[in-house]
């Protein structure tokens, strides 16, 4: 008996004592935990190299002293194997590998008789770990005051970064060292015309970081579920960010009731900067599909009125009149047409023709309801109700057109941020769209949150976006949500989610111009959590050209533009711009008509944050090939082999490439277009203009 007493303690012990070490599988990674004076601690590094320093987990609670930071001991340690290969319903590639190892850790808080599980999963590409909350007697109902897991970085970092707006993802980034956020912060809101950002050292996930000798990490989360959004706040003394929780309208940052999790905190690491685009750690770390037939959910190519409005040249509202309206009573046909509605019956219908014409899956309309002549600059709690459309928009005639024509419609719900309108009408849209033809929606949230004035990202809204995907779904409807809360992979378990904003989109190309190297950034940072819909495909980079009033240039050159389709990858791609722009230039847009979007296979072949990203995919079930490379600020050559193709096989090969005096701001539509017969053995030298880029279409020789 006492022998058996002495053991146990000696295990104990130990358990107390010795720091938990896991290894990846492959044992490139690995990730320490230990409790130094009942705090926990983990640290990570990949072949040798930190990582992460150690840093320390836990989370405060509100009118609770002791919280869940210290004082704990650890009672069990559990270790474990998984190895799975799933089948994504759309995706970048056919089957998805689901492999690491993991450890469990759970800790007693003696003094309060409480207990955390800390869950680290650690994959070939990187780190994922949670906090668990088991049912028990003392930790019921409990309110996070903040999450207090830290990021502690290898020393001072070149870091590629958004402020930390509560409210907004909409930012062209900064690259800097870690040490110069602080200087740079007010530069950066002020820039982007933006709120304020909740630190001068606050930041957003996704977050790209590179060492100095060469570590490419990658900070976010996965799984973001009844949880608020966590931004990372940095101690640039010490080079560590610790978490921060976005605020409800109160203050608090989370309302919990056990059992539950937190969502993971995700650390995805490499030396090469190609192995962070084809992570899957993301997807990895959520749940399968809770959709069980997913046979309804199908990638989309489309075009829209949109682009006329965005630039200015139309509006989105039918008249200038009418400053209140009383949904569905108010007599619209006796209002004054503005005479610049853009979603008028016959627009439409020319934007039906043109998708049937080319091969377009779908039409996105916005300005079809009443309510956007009542709503710019106003915040208020009743001004849509997403079934009344203008007296100049004839649902039932579009419906019946579109159909002959074998397009489908795509509906647009802008809420205006009024959540708790959407919500009460969510049921009525839903079905109203089903009726008229509609199987897929672009929900909107601009302007703040209404009621209680929420911010964009806390628990509450997290929870509404969430709602209105789950109950998509129960009505087979697919969803592309603007201005809502950035994707942390959670497309894997909701297919139906099929795009996202939550970044700095094409529309910004028509409110002043992005970076000419944003979209070699976008896939290291917003496009880890999940696709987005960036709305590729403008060839008039003058917008002047459609609206005199509007003197913003898009900073791509064309071939750029084409080659997004490929670079940031989506289930959902839209040829953003106007009909008349794609006619001048048929050879072109011969490009955006044959490119897939839905692939069996990717292959990255170049990649350096705000540089260049170069990727192959193969289309689904074709076999054809296609391939996408963007450039940053400065032209370069791309080298490329060709070795992903199908060996044995010859293709012609169809390039579009910028011509040598080809630059984004002075030339951006100079391009050539060459076919070429190659094979797996090829290999390419391809120039790429300043804010360029080059596309290419692979088709297997003879056939079609
Ligand atoms: C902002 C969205 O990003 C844009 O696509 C949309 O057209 C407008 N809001 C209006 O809803
Ligand atoms: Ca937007």
């Amino acid at each position: 008996m006492r022998k058996m007493l002495l053991i146990v303690s000696l295990c104990l012990l130990t358990l107390v004592l010795k720091a938990q070490v896991l290894l990846s599988p492959d044992k490139n990674l690995t990730c320490k935990f230990e409790l130094r004076e009942g705090v926990p601690y983990y640290q990570l590094s990949y072949k040798n190299k930190t990582v992460l320093k150690p840093g320390k987990l836990g989370l405060e609670l509100k009118n609770d002293k002791r919280s869940l930071l210290n004082g704990f001991e650890v009672t069990s340690v559990k270790t474990s194997t998984f190895d799975e290969i799933w089948k994504p319903v759309w995706g970048e590639v056919k089957s998805i590998r689901n492999h690491y190892n993991e450890l469990a850790v759970t800790l007693d808080q003696k003094e309060t008789n409480r207990q955390v599980i800390i869950r680290f999963r650690l994959f070939n590409d990187g780190l994922g770990f949670r906090y668990e909350f088991p049912a028990q007697k003392n930790l019921n109902y409990f309110i996070v005051k903040e999450e207090r897991t830290q990021f502690a970085m290898p020393g001072d970092l070149t870091v590629w970064w958004i402020p930390g707006d509560y409210d907004t993802q909409e930012y062209d980034y900064t690259k800097s060292k870690l040490s110069e956020i602080r200087g740079l912060m007010t530069k950066s809101i002020t820039d982007n015309l933006s709120q304020t950002s909740f630190s001068p050292t606050g930041v957003q996930t996704s977050l790209m970081l590179k060492s100095n000798d060469g570590l490419y990490i990658n900070l976010h989360e996965a799984a973001l579920i009844n949880y608020a959004c966590m931004h990372l706040n940095l101690d640039d003394k010490n080079m560590v960010f610790e978490s921060w929780l976005t605020p409800d309208a109160k203050g608090d940052k989370g309302y919990l009731q056990a059992p539950c999790t937190s969502p993971w905190r995700t650390v995805i690491v490499s030396d090469d900067a190609r192995n962070i685009l084809s992570s899957k750690l993301t997807l990895n770390l959520n749940e399968p599909s809770k959709i069980e037939d997913t046979s309804w959910i199908k990638p989309v190519k489309y075009v829209g009125v949109w682009w006329e409005m965005i630039t200015g040249k139309s509006s989105w509202s039918y008249t200038n009149e009418y400053p209140s309206v009383q949904l569905g009573k108010t007599d619209f046909s006796k209002a004054k047409p503005n005479g610049t509605h853009a979603a008028t019956t016959a627009n439409v219908k020319r934007h039906i023709d043109f998708a049937a014409a080319n091969g377009f899956d779908g039409v996105l309309v916005e300005g079809w309801n009443i309510g956007w002549e009542d709503w710019f600059g106003n915040s208020k709690d009743y001004v849509f109700d997403f079934v009344t459309p203008y007296p100049d928009f004839d649902v039932k005639e579009i419906r019946d057109y579109a159909k002959s024509k074998g397009v489908k419609m795509i509906m647009h719900h802008e809420t205006s941020s009024s959540v708790r309108n959407y919500e009460r009408h969510l049921d009525t849209a839903y079905k109203f769209m089903k009726a008229n033809g509609y199987d897929a929606v672009k929900s909107g949230y601009v302007g703040p949150i209404l009621p209680r004035g929420e911010n964009h990202y806390s628990q509450w809204i997290v929870n509404h976006y969430q709602y209105a995907i789950e109950k998509a779904a129960d009505y087979k409807i697919m969803v592309n949500a603007h201005e809502a809360i950035r994707p942390t992979g959670i497309c894997r378990t909701y297919p139906n989610l099929i795009g996202n904003e939550a970044a700095r989109g094409t529309e910004y190309q028509a409110f002043g111009g992005s970076k000419p190297n944003h979209v070699a950034v976008l896939p290291f940072t917003r496009l880890i959590g999940g696709p987005m819909d960036y709305t590729p495909g403008i060839f008039e980079m003058d917008i002047s050209k459609l609206n005199p009033n509007n003197k913003s240039h898009v900073n791509s050159t064309l071939t750029n533009q084409l080659a997004l389709y490929l670079t940031m990858y989506s289930p959902l791609q839209m040829a953003a711009d106007l009909p008349e722009n794609y006619n001048r230039f048929p050879d072109a847009f011969q490009f955006i008509k044959d490119v897939a979007v839905d692939w069996d296979d990717s292959k990255y072949l170049e990649a350096e944050p705000g540089q260049n990203i170069t990727v192959a995919r193969k289309a689904k079930g074709s076999g054809k090939w296609f391939l996408g490379s963007v450039g940053g600020e400065e032209s370069r050559t791309s080298n490329i082999s060709l070795s992903f193709l199908d060996p044995g096989k010859k293709y012609i090969a169809t390039i579009y490439a910028d011509a040598n005096n080809a630059h984004y701001k002075t030339n951006p539509q100079a391009y050539t277009i060459q076919k070429v017969e190659v094979n797996n053995k090829s290999k390419l030298s391809q120039f790429v203009a300043p804010g360029g880029g080059y596309a290419i279409s692979f088709l297997e020789a003879g056939k079609k």
